[in-house]
């Protein structure tokens, strides 16, 4: 498994936990130091004991020694970052690249190599065509196995798939090699009632990237809805449920939140957008769900301002949560990221708790923001409640517990974590999203 960060340390370990010897590559000293320490450079429910469990039964390892591992390997998953590259909607692939590269240099016969960062369609041919170009003799199979983990989940997610997408490359080796090796690593969720999906490679680079844009879109879709509830006295919960009950829309990615953020959904409309429009065939609906989600981030900065009565400099804001959503400290693209800027240099005070978010966060966040050890202190003397994350530890707070600790009497709940009702009982004016105030 190349690549010790998110996706190769949950696949990396539950691979073991299934029964395969998995040797994590981690190439940065540091990081490898730390996964050799059992530290785990993220924050994954159950992974550190997943990991420590898996490598007391001598079947998951960490090493910085691609060419070693890969004498006694079957098979190699590349499972290196994907970021967009600056200026431009594309994934960079360089790290794939090189990987294919090192691959190459070092490959034993009959190796079956794989794709499990998630990357642009064509990218498992370029991966071919790059060992073949530097191994022309060498016999190998490829293969793209995307991941469809939740942070958060993602270990549930890994071991109980709804699906695992595997897709085949038909004209290099023989497929079925491939296939039956990767019965064999999945083998738990193979078997007739099997959740494995096999497909073209092509496909498989394309499901990954259609369903992550597909529940941008939704939503982004949601997020619409609830500001015209606003607009007209409508309530999205009732909306979304009654639309969730049909089964051809499903229930689940319609709450209404800040705007989608994380690694993953930001990223992979940029991508899909510029591989179609590579392609010739331009993709309006995610080049406008991602147009959609940016206006939301600094809309709702500029309705908290408009709250303020547009003089927000002698304002307290207490901010319940950092990072994208719950049960992460992720903060890449979260939208505390632009939303609180813009706070901050409108002149606002701004005092904030994440439970997790925190150490990231004030080194993307402007100077002069206060992070407080609970949430509770950040509501000391504060004029407004924003809350931008849906943390448990949140939802558990009372009006009671708060109200005293506050100056004004502001709720801007933008996770719909509470119940108006106990808000508006206990004096407060409470804003929510999908729901006229
Ligand atoms: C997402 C996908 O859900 C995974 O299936 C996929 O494997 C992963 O990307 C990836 O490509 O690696 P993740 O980024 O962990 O997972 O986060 P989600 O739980 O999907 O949430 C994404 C964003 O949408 C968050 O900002 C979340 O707050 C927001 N969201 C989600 C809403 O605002 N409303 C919803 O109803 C659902």
């Amino acid at each position: 498994m190349i690549g010790g960060g998110y996706v190769g340390l949950v696949s990396g370990a539950c691979l073991a936990a299934f029964g395969a010897n998995v040797t994590v590559i981690e190439h940065d000293p540091a990081r490898l130091d730390r996964l050799k320490t059992g530290t785990m450079p993220i924050y994954e429910p159950g992974l550190e004991e997943l990991v420590a469990a898996q490598r007391q039964a001598g079947r998951l390892a960490f090493s910085g020694d691609l060419a070693t591992a890969l004498q006694k390997s079957r098979a190699v998953f590349i499972a290196v970052g994907t970021p967009t590259r600056r200026g431009s909607g594309h994934a960079d692939l360089s790290y794939v690249h090189a990987a294919a590269r090192a691959i190459a240099t070092h490959a034993p016969d009959g190796l079956l190599i794989v794709t499990k960062s998630t990357v642009p369609v064509g990218t498992g041919r370029q991966v071919a065509a790059i060992v073949r170009q530097a191994r022309p003799d060498l016999t190998f199979h490829i293969a793209s196995n995307p991941e469809f983990l939740r942070e958060g989940h993602a270990i549930a997610d890994f071991m109980q798939p709804d699906r695992v997408i595997i897709g085949l490359e038909e004209q290099l080796g023989a497929p079925s090699t491939a296939r039956t090796l990767l019965e064999t690593l999945y083998a738990p969720l193979s078997g007739p009632e099997g959740r494995l999906l096999f497909m073209g490679l092509e496909s498989a680079e394309l499901t990954k990237y259609a369903a992550n844009a597909f529940l941008a879109m939704k939503v982004t879709f949601a997020n619409e809805m609830a500001d015209l509830c606003e607009a007209t006295g409508g309530q999205i919960a009732d909306v979304t449920r009654g639309m969730g009950m049909d089964p051809r829309i499903g229930p689940h990615f319609l709450t209404p939140g800040p705007g989608y953020g994380g690694s993953c959904f930001p990223k992979d409309t940029q991508a899909l957008a510029t591989s179609a429009r590579q392609a010739g065939t331009p993709t309006q609906l995610i080049e406008t769900t991602i147009a959609a989600n940016e206006a939301r981030k600094r809309r709702l900065a500029e309705r908290i301002l408009a709250l303020a009565g547009g003089d927000i400099t002698r304002c307290t804001i207490a901010v319940l949560g950092l990072t994208f959503k719950a049960h992460t400290d992720d903060m890449r693209q979260a939208p505390a990221l632009t939303i609180l800027p813009l706070l901050h240099e409108a002149g606002a005070t701004l005092r904030a708790h994440d439970p997790q978010g925190m150490e990231t966060a004030c080194t993307l966040l402007p100077k002069g923001i206060t992070y407080t050890a609970t949430p509770l202190q950040a509501a000391e003397g504060a004029d407004m409640l924003l809350v931008l994350t849906e943390w448990p530890t949140f939802a558990a707070l009372t009006p009671g517990q708060l109200a005293p600790r506050m100056r004004g009497r502001l709720v801007l709940d933008y996770r719909q974590i509470w119940r108006k009702d106990e808000w508006l009982e206990a004096g407060f004016h409470y804003h929510c999203l999908g729901s006229a105030p």
